[in-house]
């Protein structure tokens, strides 16, 4: 047995010690094991395997399309790529709204199947009756109001919440709805940053923003945005910490060019009987996995 001391995986208590701390929380989307593997070593809190999935790796305009045996299965790689962050699995469209019993068969199944720890679900006040049903069966929830974009048609597109009369009251009552019934974090997506703020006050929970302001206890981006993925979408919320497909396009511009130079590949990186190694060596050397 190793005696390497084991990496402490963040709970949905970890998150709430870091609000009465006042360290902000750092969450991030993510949807393969291989960027869990890098966002959890890069130091992220959380990883939301967020049903924009179905818009940055399904190619849909909006969430809409995505299903429960989907999100599933990118719980399951996003799980096995981390060691520290807790994993929340999104609840897709229509899989909660009908009613109380089919969300919690639902959300079990994301539990079960996913091996996600904690599920999220867009919406305020209407799912009290939900959230503290899954929280009274051991399932953590996250609330996510303001832009909810599983209501994309309802709202009339991806704008911002809360400007209207009655907006910010409606927003600050949802949120207090939510912590009542038991949620232990609460997205904040796109609203006016001193709203955003006063529910933060407000509440105990943490509070983790998306175009919301920095008053809120955490961030969180689609990685697929802060990474700079699309050269063509930057949203005002969104900061590019990298450029990443300007770097890749460069990369596959150059493994191209050495493919039809018969540069690539070298001597080196072919094999020969003549080698001294054993004709079966294997082909990878095997890095530590886990
Ligand atoms: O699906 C998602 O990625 C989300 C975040 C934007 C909060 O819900």
């Amino acid at each position: 047995m190793s005696g390497g001391m084991k990496t402490q995986r963040v709970t949905i208590h970890t998150l709430r010690q870091m609000k009465e701390r006042g360290e902000k929380i750092a969450m991030l989307t993510a949807y393969d094991a291989t960027f869990a593997r890098l966002l959890d070593e890069g130091g992220a809190d959380v990883l939301l395997v967020g049903d924009s999935l179905g818009m940055v790796i399904q190619g849909n305009d909006t969430t809409l399309p995505v299903t429960l045996d989907e999100m599933a299965y990118h719980c399951r790689a996003v799980v096995r790529g981390t060691k520290r962050a807790h994993v929340v699995g999104d609840m897709p469209f229509m899989t909660y709204q009908s009613s109380v019993a089919e969300g919690m068969a639902n959300a079990g199944k994301l539990i079960k199947e996913g091996g996600c720890h904690s599920v999220k679900l867009e919406g305020g006040a209407q799912h009290a009756e939900l959230v503290s049903r899954l929280v009274a069966a051991g399932i953590p929830v996250m609330g996510h109001i303001g832009l909810t974009p599983q209501s994309y048609h309802q709202l009339g597109g991806f704008k911002v919440q809360g400007r209207e009369t009655g907006g910010r009251e409606r927003l600050v009552a949802d949120a207090l709805a939510l912590e009542e019934a038991g949620v232990y974090a609460l997205v904040l997506e796109a609203i006016p940053a001193d709203i955003a703020r006063e529910i933060t006050e407000k509440l105990t929970i943490p509070t983790i923003g998306i175009g919301a302001g920095v008053a809120c206890d955490g961030q969180v981006l689609v990685s697929y945005d802060m990474l700079g993925m699309d050269e063509t979408f930057k949203p005002r919320f969104v900061r590019r910490f990298a450029t990443l497909g300007t770097t890749i396009k460069d990369a596959v511009g150059q493994y191209v060019a050495e493919v039809r130079g018969s540069t690539f590949p070298s001597d080196a990186e072919s094999f020969a009987v003549t080698e001294k190694q054993a004709p079966q060596s294997p082909l990878y050397s095997t890095v530590a996995k886990k």
